[in-house]
């Protein structure tokens, strides 16, 4: 009998400050930065995005979201055996941000690290998590998502300060003979690592080149949409599945016209993808988990539902997680 991965509870958490394009043109404004709703909308079709607040870290918000999703999995913290947490944006540069929540969640013991895999994150962390659930190394795991790209971001460039926002995601998974992940698909090549990062970096208490993110986005668009359609195919075709099996389809929020193009290449309907960049803007490696959190609460996704879970990212990473709901 196969042992899968199933998602047992959702939860997520967004910061308090939200903004609308219009309310961070006007501050962007008085910078001497200019930008609009019309053109924010129309490039990435981001409304909305929440930052976090100067004392929240990524620990807070993935706590937050952990809280959720223990309740929503009716187990308590005690009952996990492991931690992951995906995120390009620590507290610190150690330790985790996992063995963080896990102090903060009130429990120890258990292993909790953090994996760096930026947009691409909660694929891979939720694929580590299946694997150790699968060889019977962990049998109820806590996956976060966690990120506050708000203090990376150079609010003097227009073309990156617009698309993200902070956030938190997370499911826990449990070992199960009911159907779960049914497949997964992980890839890199670090060989695109100047077209999206963040370059800064700490040398004998200095920090040392530009901590903030740089991006050439129509060369991450381009990469973008050719990964998203390979790597999905790739899930497929280890499920023996096609996508006209997909219920849902919850690519890495990073900008609509990304996703409506994944869309199409897989010949899928355009109603069977689930939208929450407009709200949230980018939130990295909480994207997804929290965009499953959304479907999950409004009714939107039910139990049997099979969801195409995609992200890409800096690297570039990019993969893809097919399951049953
Ligand atoms: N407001 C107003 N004008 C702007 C803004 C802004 N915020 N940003 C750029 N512009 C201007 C540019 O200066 C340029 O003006 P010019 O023609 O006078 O020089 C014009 O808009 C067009 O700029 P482009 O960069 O060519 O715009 P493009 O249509 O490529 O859209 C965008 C830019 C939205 C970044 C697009 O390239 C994109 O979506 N790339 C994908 C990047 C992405 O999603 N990254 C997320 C992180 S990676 C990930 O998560 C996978």
């Amino acid at each position: 009998m196969r042992t899968y991965s199933r998602i047992i509870g959702t939860g997520s958490y967004l910061p308090e400050k939200r903004l609308t394009n219009a309310e961070l043109a006007a501050e962007l404004a008085q910078q001497g930065v200019e930008t609009s709703d019309d053109w924010i909308v129309e490039r990435t079709g981001i409304r909305a995005r929440h930052f976090a607040a100067e004392n929240q870290g990524s620990s807070d918000m993935a706590t937050e979201a952990a809280r959720q999703a223990l309740t929503a999995a009716g187990i308590t913290p005690d009952d996990l055996d492991l931690i992951i947490v995906a995120t390009s944006t620590p507290d610190m540069v150690f330790p985790s941000v996992a063995t963080m929540v896990q102090h903060k969640l009130g429990t120890a013991g258990c292993p909790a690290f953090d994996v760096q895999a930026v947009c691409s994150g909660f694929i891979y962390a939720l694929t580590v998590a299946d694997a150790m659930i699968q060889s019977g190394s962990a049998k109820r795991a806590l996956v976060i998502g966690a990120e506050v790209f708000s203090r990376i971001l150079d609010f003097t460039d227009r073309t990156t300060c617009v698309l993200f926002g902070d956030g938190a995601g997370a499911v826990v998974l449990e070992a199960s003979e009911t159907t779960g992940i049914l497949a997964t698909d992980l890839h890199a090549d670090g060989k695109y690592k100047d077209i999206l990062c963040v370059p800064g970096h700490v040398n004998r208490g200095a920090i040392l080149g530009d901590p903030v993110l740089k991006m050439d986005g129509p060369a991450v668009f381009k990469l973008a949409v050719g990964v998203l359609e390979e790597t999905a195919r790739a899930c497929l075709l280890k499920a023996n599945l096609t996508a006209a099996d997909i219920d849902w389809l919850i690519p890495h929020q990073a900008n609509i016209r990304i996703m409506q193009s994944t869309v199409k290449k897989l010949k899928m309907s355009a109603d069977k993808l689930v939208v929450t960049v407009d709200q949230h803007g980018n939130t990295s490696a909480a994207s997804i988990p929290l965009a499953l959190d959304a479907s999950v609460r409004s009714g939107k996704i039910k139990r049997g539902d099979t969801l195409m879970l995609e992200g890409v990212g800096g690297g570039f990473t990019w993969g893809a997680v097919l399951l049953n709901y």
